[in-house]
């Protein structure tokens, strides 16, 4: 259909330029060019001004912005987001590209995310392959569009879905955004033929979305949107910026509003939780890698077995399940195995009734199940995780008839918390083929994947867990085998000193409050209610016999479990909800003021900042020790795993992060305060060493984009 009459090739970070003569007249195709996912760099955005005024220059009927390689545009590059952004900017880029004469249509594939999308937005048209994935992820990264997204958004959509759309941070495919206004067509093949396509056909001219009139709809709905954004965005200043701006579109000024969202975007993208949040963005793609493993080993992996249908067993099912894959789950006997796979039909039948699944896929999800009492029915997994009792035995003695049963090549995973797993793999005769997957509850919901590299742990049989992680749309982090691998460990430290405050003085309401107010989703005695206190409880009683003596003890834990308070499945823990709420007890508070009497404690007042750096430094003196005993392979990884297993503020960055931008010398003192509280027993980590470790550069990645599909 089109000729190639001139080209100019593109380079990496640059755009090519290609002039074609076809249906649709003289039209300039522009291949942004930076790989691996074409991150809007300053050099890409000099490239675009060059080819549009060249083609603008050379009489071209038409312009088509596409995108070399894998993707349209993943998002602006973040490296270049901590210093003065060097012009022209991307604002700069889109005027040049309204001011044309000519239409400019964008050609989307792949994804166009961030400055993407917004490019896209500047454009007169927008045609997309089938699947293409849309979004402005701005929000989830401490600031807000700044280039005309909160602007051009509301105009193609209405203001309720674009307040959804970008205060969510929500991708959606090219066919949901084709629905929503968001692009002209969504058309196989090449696309930037497409795009020349649709021109041809459709004879469209220029049509700046920017002078677009608004979509009309219900003043109740776009309410109803703020508000519910707001509410989910927790007070961040960001989210409510995103919400006012987009309401401003409605306004007759759109180049003030355009400067005004601009002006906000520049202050956010520089504020300490935009910054935070790059870090963690960074962090996030460090942690999914292992130095010297060639991911390429990972095997295949087209089918899992599950055994143990418990609350962890069906939650791994349903992650598994949920990514497209056929699952054997294997229960102690048929009763239980029918059992749990009712429950995960129930659980998908409540998704449906809630409008979170769709019926076709629930049904196929079913459909993938299998359930069966027999190790023998695993025959053709390539991975099973068991998720049975945390018991050595019942796992030793599992591990072993699997191996028995299955072929060499199977990977043998285990879901245990706390358990040696290279003790578990010791006696099998393919201890290379064992490796952890920790998940956390419910385990189709949490972000967080432990990887557990055992002591004789293939590359292959962990390659294939990173691989299988990010196939779940897990966040892996990679630790070797210790007492509750990096999580849980750094969370029994917290615990501890929670429990230890409330001993000293500190009502477990006020420490519960004080570090909600610092971030957290819940305290840490809510959490306690909320898993149940008997599980701790029985492992203090395991672990009484070997137990320092000389250590300071909390029992007051140990009095609420006697009391039959177990937390919200009794009705009553450390709190009591009768009233369907977390309300301070009395009989809680007299049982804790004879506890402090029995151990001697002259309580005294705690306040909630004492509260907060008391618990800061117990994560973080915890942190330092298992870095340094090598369990996490890098200090980044242990906010990663706090921010997406254990309700850590995501836009602190993570404890470590935090500790970082303390003053040092009041670190210092936080740990000695800490250490006189613990007493006797407590170990001192290498804070300072491994707070100077910490990779805080925003430069210490790789290309960084909005989308971040950077590996
Ligand atoms: P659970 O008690 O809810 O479920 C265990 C299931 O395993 C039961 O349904 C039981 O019938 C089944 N089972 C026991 N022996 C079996 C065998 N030989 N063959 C087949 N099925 C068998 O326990 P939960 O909470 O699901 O924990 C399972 C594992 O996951 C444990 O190792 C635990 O430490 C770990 N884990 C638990 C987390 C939690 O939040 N509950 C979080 C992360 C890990």
């Amino acid at each position: 259909m089109t000729s190639q009459t001139a080209a100019t090739p593109a380079g990496p970070g640059r755009v090519g330029f290609e002039s074609r003569d076809t249906a649709a007249g003289r039209v300039v195709v522009l291949h942004i060019d930076n790989p691996p996912v074409n991150a809007g760099s300053h050099g890409v955005r000099h490239g675009l001004v060059e080819g549009l005024s060249r083609a603008c220059a050379e009489g071209a009927d038409a312009v088509v912005i596409a995108g070399a390689g894998r993707c349209f545009v993943a998002g602006s590059d973040l490296r270049e987001f901590g210093k003065p952004l060097a012009p022209p900017e991307l604002p700069d880029v889109i005027r040049a590209i309204e001011a044309a004469p000519l239409p400019v249509v964008a050609a989307l594939h792949g994804v166009a995310l961030g400055g993407g999308l917004e490019l896209a937005l500047g454009c007169d048209w927008r045609v997309a392959a089938p699947g293409t994935m849309i979004g402005l992820p701005e929000v989830s990264l401490g600031f807000v569009p700044g280039a005309g997204g909160t602007q051009r958004m509301p105009r193609l959509t209405g203001q309720a879905r674009a307040i959804e759309l970008i205060c969510d941070a929500t991708r959606i495919p090219a066919e949901t955004a084709l629905a929503d206004g968001l692009v002209d067509a969504v058309v196989e093949g090449d696309p930037a033929e497409a795009a020349i396509g649709f021109l041809a056909e459709t004879k469209r001219g220029k049509r700046r979305t920017i002078e677009l009139t608004p979509p009309a709809e219900p003043v109740a709905e776009i309410e109803a949107a703020a508000a519910r954004a707001t509410k989910r965005g927790r007070g961040r200043p960001n989210v409510a910026e995103a919400v006012r701006l987009v309401r401003a579109s409605a306004g007759p000024d759109a180049a003030a509003a355009l400067a005004d969202e601009r002006a906000v975007f520049q202050q956010l993208r520089l504020a300490e939780d935009a910054v935070a949040l790059r870090y963690l963005f960074f962090a996030e793609r460090r942690a999914a890698a292992v130095e010297g493993l060639d991911l390429a080993l990972a095997r295949p992996v087209r089918a899992v077995g599950v055994i143990g249908g418990g609350t962890m067993g069906q939650g791994i099912a349903r992650a598994m399940l949920g990514a497209g894959l056929p699952v054997t789950l294997i229960e102690r006997d048929a009763e239980a195995a029918a059992r749990a796979q009712s429950a995960i039909g129930a659980t998908f039948d409540g998704q449906v009734a809630k409008g979170r699944l769709g019926a076709v896929e629930a049904r196929d999800r079913k459909d993938r199940l299998s359930v069966d009492a027999d190790i023998a029915a695993l025959g053709g997994v390539d991975l099973v995780i068991e998720a049975v009792f945390e018991e050595m035995s019942l796992k030793i003695d599992l591990l072993s008839r699997l191996e028995a049963a299955l072929p060499a090549e199977t990977i043998l995973a285990t879901n245990t918390s706390y358990l040696d797993i290279d003790a578990m793999a010791a006696g099998l005769s393919h201890p290379d083929r064992v490796l952890g997957l920790h998940f956390f509850s419910p385990a189709d919901v949490m972000a967080l994947l432990e990887v557990v590299r055992a002591a004789r742990t293939s590359d292959a049989a962990l390659a294939t867990g990173l691989k299988l992680a990010r196939r779940l749309g897990k966040q892996p982090v990679v630790a070797r085998v210790g007492e509750g691998f990096i999580g849980n460990r750094v969370y029994a430290a917290y615990r501890r000193r929670a429990e230890l405050l409330v001993l000293d003085g500190a009502a477990p309401e006020a420490v519960d409050a004080a570090i909600t107010a610092f971030g957290f989703a819940m305290g840490p005695f809510a959490v306690a209610d909320m898993s149940g206190l008997d599980i701790a409880w029985a492992m203090r009683k395991r672990q009484a016999a070997t137990r320092d003596p000389r250590a300071r003890y909390v029992a007051i834990p140990d009095r609420l479990c006697e009391a039959g308070r177990l937390g919200r499945k009794t009705g009553r823990g450390w709190y009591d909800y009768g009233s369907g709420r977390a309300m301070p007890d009395p009989e809680v508070a007299a049982l804790i003021a004879a506890e402090r009497s029995a151990a001697g404690v002259t309580p005294r007042e705690i306040g909630a900042e004492e509260i907060c750096r008391q618990l800061m430094a117990a994560i973080v003196n915890e942190a330092a020790c298992l870095i340094d005993e090598g369990i996490a392979q890098r200090p980044s990884d242990v906010d990663v795993a706090l921010v997406n297993g254990y309700g850590f503020p995501r836009w602190r960055g993570g404890p470590l992060y935090w500790a970082k931008g303390q003053d040092a010398a009041a670190v210092q003192a936080d740990l000695a305060a800490l250490a006189a509280a613990v007493g006797p027993g407590f170990r001192a980590g290498p804070v300072a060493v491994v707070l100077a470790r910490l990779e805080t550069a925003e430069a210490g990645g790789a290309a960084g984009s909005q989308g971040g599909d950077t590996a």
